[in-house]
Parts: structure tokens; C-alpha cells; sequence
């Protein structure tokens, strides 16, 4: 079906000679009542024609007819203005809401052009940080747009599970006293404070860090022992892991990590020689990246004096592995803005390796979530003086704070411990996701689990306000028959605070697009903040049961449900029924 701004430019472009798509283009959406729902700028059109915009405008509103879907035509200071035909909008937008359910704002735009979305990708031997959740969200966003859009999707966790950090655990876990009996029964806790404990001895003990490099360099030339010893840190944060992905509701359809591509650097080492790309450089081989063009750029450092191989190695691995396993067409990976540089070394090396799709690699970075220090200022998450930033801890205690909520208002609910949690989810990741992906973000407690304003739990609320008036009206969430737009009063819905809902579900399809161009799920996070309160305010002024309008009002109850449920879920947001 011609969108709206078609219908106009094709009547548009005949009269004026035009380009259709320029026209298009230059058509906007005015924001005061009374200048109409699109707008045509006459003003690009004076040159040519030798008249004033506003006199073209005049011209141009008298002789042109008002297409299907149009009730009018008005110019107004060099403006054309064209008036939707509200009855006929609604029609025409419900009807596509409702008979393609789940489908609606699906599109073929990426068909055959498969995508490969990098994200979370933690350190193994280490618990979530809370930092984690924003780019794990991003990425899992991203890739629900992307699969919507009709793209191929792969989403990968490309697992820190190789470099000097096992070599720490393994020195302190010998040095322990520990042994290959105690690991069946080793916790991800435990390792943590492996961890600590290695920062704080080799703050005495430098020689450490040495001890360190040797166990991993062991491990890399393949010592059986810390072979075993690895893969039992690896499977305990894995497990750990799991449990978490599976309360964001976030999968993965590759677990392939560092140590993967660890054992298959063969080919990239050849690569790199072919091209001549090598140099020595204190005993490390290097890619000197300046040398080959780019400016200021540091040498990317392939492997190390005592032979053992970096990250970026792996990377570069895992890159050509992907390309020849996936045949992407865009490979992402969604890292935080402090490997901008990483990224940028690792492209130029790729396209200095002849890989012509290098240039259809991006990095997506994000910006920071900060928190309020004791001394009130806005720093870096780190886990100190006592409040901890583990994922785990800020979900349960998010859990904990809403569960309490829930039973103030409403006893017998407060003792649902996954509704509490799925709420919970929600406010945090919703409180991550409204702001724009590059933003820095302040993580406030308070308005986070607010259910009031911009925040998670008042977005959920809206789709459970909907819920509740289908579940009274006996009508099954996303069933629909045909039958149910016959004899149907659209006119009912030029009244306003029905028209915004219905306007604003016109323009899901957009939104999911825009997020997707923009790689940014910001966009809808904030869409369906815009349909949540545009819910709430047809919901305040309307009563649906027992109305007169009640079929017609039912009607948009359903639609407005089901793309709320859409966003939130594309955002990460569980769509909770009751809460
Ligand atoms: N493990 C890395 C970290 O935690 C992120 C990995 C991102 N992905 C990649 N292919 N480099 O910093």
C-alpha cells in the first residue's frame, strides 16, 4: 500500500514537474494543530517557477484535488498542507495492525543480507558487572531489529576465555594449595576472589605478573594440567552466565570465543606473512600500521616477545572465520566506546590483508553508566566501599525494591518473586536503553524503578493497563478474525486522544527502521514511551467497557497492546500481562 507522503508526491509531482522521491523527501510532519498532518515546503520551488512560495502554495492548494486517504488541501505561508482523512487513516492503520499481528512493521529489507551482531562477549572467570547489562541489551536489541527487518542474524558471544588473566587465577589457585579434587566444587565467587587476591599480592610481589605470563604461555603451549584447570573456570562462569542471559531473556546462536580462534591462528599468521604486514619491534611482531597509511595510528601488536598470541590476533581470526561461516554482509560488534581504537586497528589490518568486505565491519560503542560516589560524583562503576555493581546484586536488589513497591500497593502481588524480577528487568534495562546509545548515562536508583514518568515500570504498565481490559472483555491477545473490521464506525476515531494512539502505531514500522539505520534501540525504547503515554491519556479520557464506543474503542485497545508488546520486546523490556 502507497504510504501517505507517495499518495502526496504523486499528485504533487505531475503539477509541479518534480521529482516523486525529491518530494518526499522534503515533506514534513507539522507539529500545530490546524497545519494539517504533512507538510509541503513550496520555498525550494520559487526559482524555477518565478513566484512567491506562498503564491505557489495558493496555486497549487486550489487546482490539486485531495487524493484517497486526504480530506484537504490548505496553503499557508508557502506551505502545502494536507489534511488526513482521520476516518480512513485509522481504517487503513488498524486494519494492518490487527490482521498482521505480530508481523506488523515486519519487512524484506534485509533479506539475503546476513548479519553478525558481536555483543556481551564478557571475560570469563569473572562475574557480570553491572556495566555488562547495557551493551548486552544493545546488542540483543539490535538483534531483534535486525531479524524483524528480514536480515539473517547471528548473534555472537565472542567469550573472553583466553589471555594473561587465566594465568593469574591459575598462579593463585596453585598457590592456594588448591588442586584438581577442589574443583567440583569451585564457585564463580571463588574465582573472584581469586582475582582480588592476585591485584593485591602482585601490588607487593611484582614478580607475579611474571608468574602470571608464564602459566599462560604453559597454558597456550598446551599444558594438560591447566588445560583442565582452565576449562573448569570457564564451565563455572558459564554456568553463572547462563542464569543471568536467561533472566534478560537473551540468547546467543554462537559461543565461540577467544580460545576458539586461540587454536586456529594458523591461518591468519599466514596471511599476515604473505602480505609482508610483519615487523619486529623489541622481539614482538607487529603491524605497523602507520607505515601503511594510517596516520597516527599505533602498531597493532600481533604476537609477543615470548610467543604468545594478543586479542587482537584472535580478533582477526574470528573476523575472516565469520565471514566465511556467516557470509556476512555487516558485522557489528557492540563494545563499549574504550576499544574504539582496538576496532579501528583491527579494520585497517583486515583491509590491509585484502579483505574487501573489511570496510562492512563496524564497531558499535556505547557510552558509560556512571554512579554517585560518596562524595556525590558521577564516576565510573567499580565495586567499592561497599555497594557492590555485580549484575547479579543490582538485579536482586532491584527485584527486592520493587517487590516492596508491589506489596504497598498491593499485598498478595508484592509476593510474586518473577513478576517482581520481571519488573525489574524491565526498569533497568528500559532506564538504559531511553537514552542515546553514545550518551553517558547517570544511574539513578529512584527514577529508574519509578512507575511514574520515563521509566520501565510505567511503560509495562500501559501494556498491562491494555491487558486487563481484554482479559475483562474475554478477548484472547493476539487473536483476530476478519470479521471483526466489518461494520466497524472508524469516524470514532477522529476523536484526539484515539487518533494519537492510532497515528502513533502508523508509525511503528518507521521507528524499527530508523533504530535499525541508526543501530541505535533508542529510538524505540522512546517510542514506546510515546505510546505508553498516549495509552495512558486515551485511557484516562475513554472508558472501553460498557462505552457505546466500546467495539471501536476495544478495537484500538488491541492494536495499541500489540505494538507495545512489539517494542518493548525489541527493546528488551519484558511485556509483562499483570503487575
Ligand atoms: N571480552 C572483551 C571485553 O570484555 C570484549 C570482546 C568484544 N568482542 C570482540 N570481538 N573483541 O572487553
Amino acid at each position: 500500500m502507497a504510504t501517505f507522503k507517495q499518495t502526496i508526491a504523486a499528485v504533487i509531482a505531475p503539477a509541479t514537474g518534480l521529482d516523486a522521491e525529491a518530494i518526499e523527501a522534503a515533506i514534513t510532519l507539522p507539529q500545530h494543530d490546524g497545519h494539517g498532518d504533512f507538510s509541503f515546503p513550496c520555498f525550494p520551488l520559487a526559482k524555477t517557477l518565478r513566484k512567491s512560495p506562498a503564491l505557489i502554495a495558493d496555486e497549487l492548494a486550489r487546482s490539486l484535488i485531495p487524493p484517497q486517504g486526504f480530506s484537504k488541501i490548505e496553503a499557508l505561508a508557502g506551505y502545502l498542507n494536507f489534511f488526513v482523512d482521520k476516518a480512513l487513516f485509522a481504517q487503513r492503520v488498524l486494519g494492518e495492525v490487527l490482521t498482521q499481528g505480530a508481523a506488523y512493521g515486519n519487512s524484506t529489507e534485509g533479506a539475503g543480507k546476513p548479519v553478525v551482531i558481536d555483543f556481551s562477549s564478557p571475560n570469563m572467570g569473572k562475574e557480570l558487572a553491572f556495566h555488562h547489562l547495557r551493551g548486552t541489551m544493545i546488542g540483543n536489541s539490535l538483534s531483534r531489529v535486525y531479524a524483524k527487518r528480514g536480515h539473517p542474524v547471528t548473534r555472537v558471544n565472542h567469550l573472553g576465555d583466553w589471555g594473561t588473566s587465566y594465568g593469574k587465577l591459575i598462579v593463585m589457585f596453585v598457590r592456594e594449595g588448591l588442586g584438581e579434587k577442589d574443583l567440583p566444587t569451585l564457585t564463580l565467587e571463588h574465582l573472584n576472589r581469586l582475582y582480588k587476591a592476585f591485584s593485591q599480592a602482585a601490588e607487593k610481589e611484582p614478580e607475579l605478573e611474571n608468574a602470571a605470563r608464564e602459566a599462560f604461555a604453559k597454558l597456550e603451549a598446551g599444558d594438560a594440567y591447566f588445560h583442565v584447570l582452565w576449562n573448569a573456570f570457564r564451565e563455572v562462569t558459564l554456568v553463572e552466565l547462563r542464569r543471568l542471559y536467561a533472566i534478560l531473556n537473551v540468547d546467543f546462536d554462537s559461543w565461540v570465543g577467544e580460545a576458539f580462534f586461540a587454536n586456529r591462528l594458523q591461518p591468519v599468521l599466514a596471511l599476515l606473512e604473505e602480505k609482508k604486514l610483519l615487523t619486529t619491534s623489541q622481539g614482538a611482531e607487529v603491524v605497523d600500521l602507520e607505515a601503511f597509511g594510517a596516520t597516527g595510528m599505533p602498531p597493532a601488536l600481533i604476537r609477543k616477545t615470548d610467543g604468545s598470541t594478543l586479542y587482537i590476533t584472535r580478533d582477526l581470526a574470528a573476523a575472516l572465520y565469520r565471514q566465511a561461516e556467516y557470509a556476512f554482509d555487516r558485522s557489528f560488534y557492540v563494545v563499549d566506546n574504550g576499544q574504539s581504537l582496538h576496532f579501528q586497528q583491527l579494520f585497517k589490518v583486515l583491509e590491509l590483508l585484502g579483505c574487501d568486505w573489511a570496510s562492512r565491519c563496524e564497531h558499535i560503542p556505547f557510552g558509560l553508566v556512571l554512579h554517585k560516589s560518596e562524595e556525590g560524583n558521577w564516576e565510573k562503576g567499580k565495586t567499592r566501599s561497599g555497594h557492590s555493581s555485580l549484575l547479579k546484586d543490582v538485579l536482586e536488589g532491584a527485584r527486592e525494591k520493587i517487590a516492596a513497591i508491589m506489596a504497598e500497593k498491593n499485598p498478595d502481588a508484592g509476593k510474586d518473586v518473577d513478576l517482581a524480577l520481571r519488573i525489574a528487568v524491565g526498569a533497568l534495562v528500559f532506564s538504559e536503553m531511553k537514552n542515546r546509545r553514545l550518551n553517558d548515562i547517570r544511574f539513578e536508583w529512584e527514577q529508574a524503578l519509578s512507575f511514574e514518568g520515563d521509566s520501565g515500570p510505567y511503560v509495562q504498565n500501559a501494556h498491562v493497563r491494555l491487558c486487563s481490559i481484554l482479559r475483562k472483555a474475554g478477548i484472547q491477545l493476539n487473536s483476530f478474525y476478519p470479521k471483526d473490521l466489518d461494520g466497524v464506525r472508524w469516524g470514532i476515531y477522529e476523536e484526539p486522544a484515539s487518533f494519537a494512539v492510532a497515528e502513533l502505531l502508523s508509525q511503528f514500522p518507521d521507528r524499527v527502521g530508523a533504530a535499525a539505520i541508526s543501530r541505535d534501540p533508542c529510538t524505540l525504547a522512546q517510542y514506546a514511551l510515546s505510546l505508553a503515554d498516549a495509552t495512558h491519556r486515551f485511557l484516562h479520557g475513554s472508558r472501553v467497557l460498557g462505552s457505546d464506543e466500546e467495539r471501536e474503542r476495544l478495537l484500538l485497545v488491541r492494536a495499541a497492546r500489540s505494538v507495545l508488546a512489539q517494542a518493548l520486546e525489541l527493546v528488551g523490556v519484558p511485556a509483562i500481562e499483570r503487575m
